[in-house]
């Protein structure tokens, strides 16, 4: 579809929420009025009415060391009592918790009676390990069953979790141990990628080899029955250990702001954040978004979120929000592709999705694959959709609609990010007229606006801006873990201590949504994931041959960016062309996960620098975009573009 073409479309599209909509959603007209009476009072209110605390909070926020906020001060709850004991109590014991899904095929229904049991289990093992309130615990963990349990039962006992994506490296898994002091890492001996066993103890091994970390044991779950390693005294399989556990453990209530867990993310440079999060306040915006933003009703939805429970979306929307909200959900272990490209919409109709969140990079794969795949499953159970991770374009937002949505389910468009632990921008399903392509409006009890290069907020359509969150909220991050500095000069300093600036370039329509336009800072969005450009340049620059490289976000067209390098080899290193790209790419996937490879490397003799040595990422976004460059007159030397690009026309 031409530009023209899909804005007279859009013209013609009623985007209204339908009667039935407006009556039974969960979010309502009247939250926005309530919230803006009294922010504060709103979100005692969500707390008080969606969670159970053992002890009830005398204050609802304390900001006098801001920016370092407390919520629900004095209060006291057990998070996991929240996702799975008070729904057993309340009678739901035989609703289905988890359709697990495996990728080959294999099923497990988990009841919240089950799950009780299973995090109760895992509770009373990692106690035997030796592991105490406060201790943190690594997951690296494929998307099972188990990994909830594991999630849960670290929340039962007050123990923080730190769960590494399964695609990252020991590499990246020995920073992220180390940074968090993990006494237990609990991993699998492998996962099924594409039909394929693909290992995971491995890179524990690797990871904790260097010996310089505090990992006393690890537990390990059979899921491959791959061949592993085993060191004796520190690894113990699952089955031996948690199988023949109690399922009694009684849970403990924590502090509201005790630490639930940490999340590693790619920050400007090259170290990974470790990201965290706390007990109430958490808790109760997910549970708050994940039931007036994806409308779930619990009785009747299936929900099925997409993403791995390595990133944040799996921890908000897998597993805090809607087990706390004693939601039915999917688990799907796998690939979207395999046995087939149709695997996603056979496990809609097999379980009858109802509501289905996933990401704009999946959304323009299947528009690649065809609409006639999904037209070859029963789609009809769907009625609400959700996008997340970055911008969705209007065109993938319509096929979204038309070919998932039966041309009627509403599509939320949620923006958020690891920091914020829940949504922030959504439109609501029963409320909001939608926008193809905007994430629309901060949703009651939020506010956000946006700013201009001086600090100053404005509401002029069209004029590109910051980002920024302009009052705590309850999912907040604390901090980063063991770096308060850090925290305050990421977040806090860039428009002065008001402001919670995001990283994000926005801009007004004159209907007043708010559009994201992606990171404003050296932060990629590869298909919903985040990664630092100086993370990527230091994995190519610790390669022997390697004397400097810079990394640049370049547009792709389905993974929203891609990553691009470009590289100076060292004085003697040959370039052998493909092969060295190759062995460099490798280093990269190595060092960090398969998920940082470059999609390009470039071979060039040098960099573009301005005077004061900086290096100019513009001008190289410009040639892996095959765009003309632009102004080069702030280079240090104003010829470096023109020897880049003879190289490179000599290569092609
Ligand atoms: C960054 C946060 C939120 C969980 C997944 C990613 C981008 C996220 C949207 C959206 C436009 C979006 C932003 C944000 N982003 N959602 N709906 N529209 N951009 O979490 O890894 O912490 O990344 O993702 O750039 O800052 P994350």
């Amino acid at each position: 579809m031409t530009d023209e073409n899909l804005s007279s479309h859009l013209a013609e599209l009623d985007l209204s929420p339908t009667d039935e909509l407006r009556s039974q959603a969960v979010g309502t007209e009247d939250l926005f009025a309530e919230a803006d009476a009294d922010r504060e009072a709103f979100w005692a209110k969500q707390a008080r009415e969606r969670l159970t605390w053992s002890k009830d909070f005398d204050q609802t926020l304390d900001w006098s060391e801001a920016p370092f906020a407390k919520w629900f001060v004095g209060g006291e709850l057990n998070v996991a009592y929240n996702c799975v004991d008070r729904h057993v109590e309340a009678g739901n014991g035989e609703r289905v918790a988890l359709h697990f899904e495996g990728e080959g095929g294999d099923t497990r229904t988990v009841t919240y009676a089950q799950l009780k049991d299973d995090v109760c289990r895992a509770a009373n093992a990692l106690v035997e390990l030796g592991v105490e309130k406060g201790d943190r615990v690594a997951i690296y963990l494929p998307m099972i069953p188990e990994a909830i349990a594991t999630m849960l039962a670290c929340a039962r006992l007050g123990a923080p979790h730190s769960v590494i994506f399964g695609g990252f490296s020991a590499e990246a898994l020995r920073t992220r141990i180390n940074d968090a002091e993990a006494r237990v890492v609990v991993t699998a001996d492998g996962q099924w990628r594409r039909g394929k066993a693909a290992p995971l103890k491995p890179a524990v091994d690797e990871a904790l080899a260097h010996g310089d970390n505090p990992v006393e044991k690890v537990l390990v779950v059979k899921r491959t029955e791959s061949e592993v390693e085993w060191t004796d005294g520190r690894d113990v399989w699952w089955h031996d250990l948690v199988d023949g556990q109690s399922t009694e453990h009684t849970p403990e209530p924590m502090d509201s702001e005790h630490p639930l867990f940490i999340l590693y993310t790619s920050g400007t440079t090259g170290k990974p954040k470790g990201i965290f999060h706390t007990t109430g306040g958490y808790l109760t915006q997910t549970a708050y978004t994940n039931a007036v933003v994806h409308d779930v009703h619990t009785e009747t939805d299936v929900y099925w979120c997409t993403a791995d429970i390595g990133w944040v979306t799996g921890h908000s929307y897998i597993v805090y929000g809607p087990l706390a909200n004693g939601a039915t959900q999917v688990l799907y272990e796998g690939t979207p592709d395999t046995p087939h490209q149709g695997r996603w919409w056979e496990v809609v109709e097999k379980y009858k999705v109802s509501i289905l969140y996933t990401a704009p990079t999946a959304i323009r794969t299947f528009m690649k694959w065809g609409a006639d795949i999904p037209a070859k499953f029963d789609l009809s159970s769907i009625r609400v959709l959700g996008s997340v991770g970055e911008p969705i374009n209007p065109e993938a937002w319509l096929w979204y609609r038309k070919n998932i949505g039966g041309d009627k389910a509403p599509i939320v468009d949620t923006w958020w990010q690891t920091e914020t632990g829940a949504i922030m921008i959504s439109p609501l399903p029963g409320v909001t007229t939608l926008e193809p392509g905007s994430a629309q409006r901060p949703i009651p009890g939020i506010s956000a606006e946006i700013l201009d290069d001086e600090g100053q907020p404005f509401t002029e359509p069209d004029k590109v801006g910051y980002l920024v969150l302009t009052q705590p909220w309850p999912s907040m991050l604390r901090g980063i873990w063991g770096d308060p500095e850090r925290y305050k000069e990421t977040y806090w300093s860039r428009f002065g201590e008001k402001y919670y600036f995001a990283g994000d370039g926005a801009k007004y329509d004159d209907k007043g949504n708010i559009w994201l336009l992606g990171r404003v800072d050296d932060v990629m969005n590869v298909s919903g994931h985040r990664l630092s450009t100086a993370e990527i340049e230091s994995a190519l620059v610790s390669h022997p041959s390697v004397a400097e490289a810079a990394v640049v976000g370049a547009s792709d067209e389905t993974t929203g960016q891609a990553v691009v390098a470009f590289v100076i080899l060292r004085g003697g290193a040959e370039d052998h062309g493909d092969e060295t790209v190759q062995e460099l790419r490798n280093h990269v996937a190595h060092e960090i996960g398969p998920i940082a490879k470059p999609r390009q490397i470039m071979v060039v003799p040098e960099l573009p620098k301005t005077r004061s040595g900086k290096i100019m990422r513009r001008l190289l976004k410009d040639v892996a975009e095959n765009r003309e460059v632009g102004d080069v007159t702030t280079l240090a030397d104003s010829s470096v573009m023109n020897l880049i690009q003879q190289g490179l026309s000599k290569d092609s």
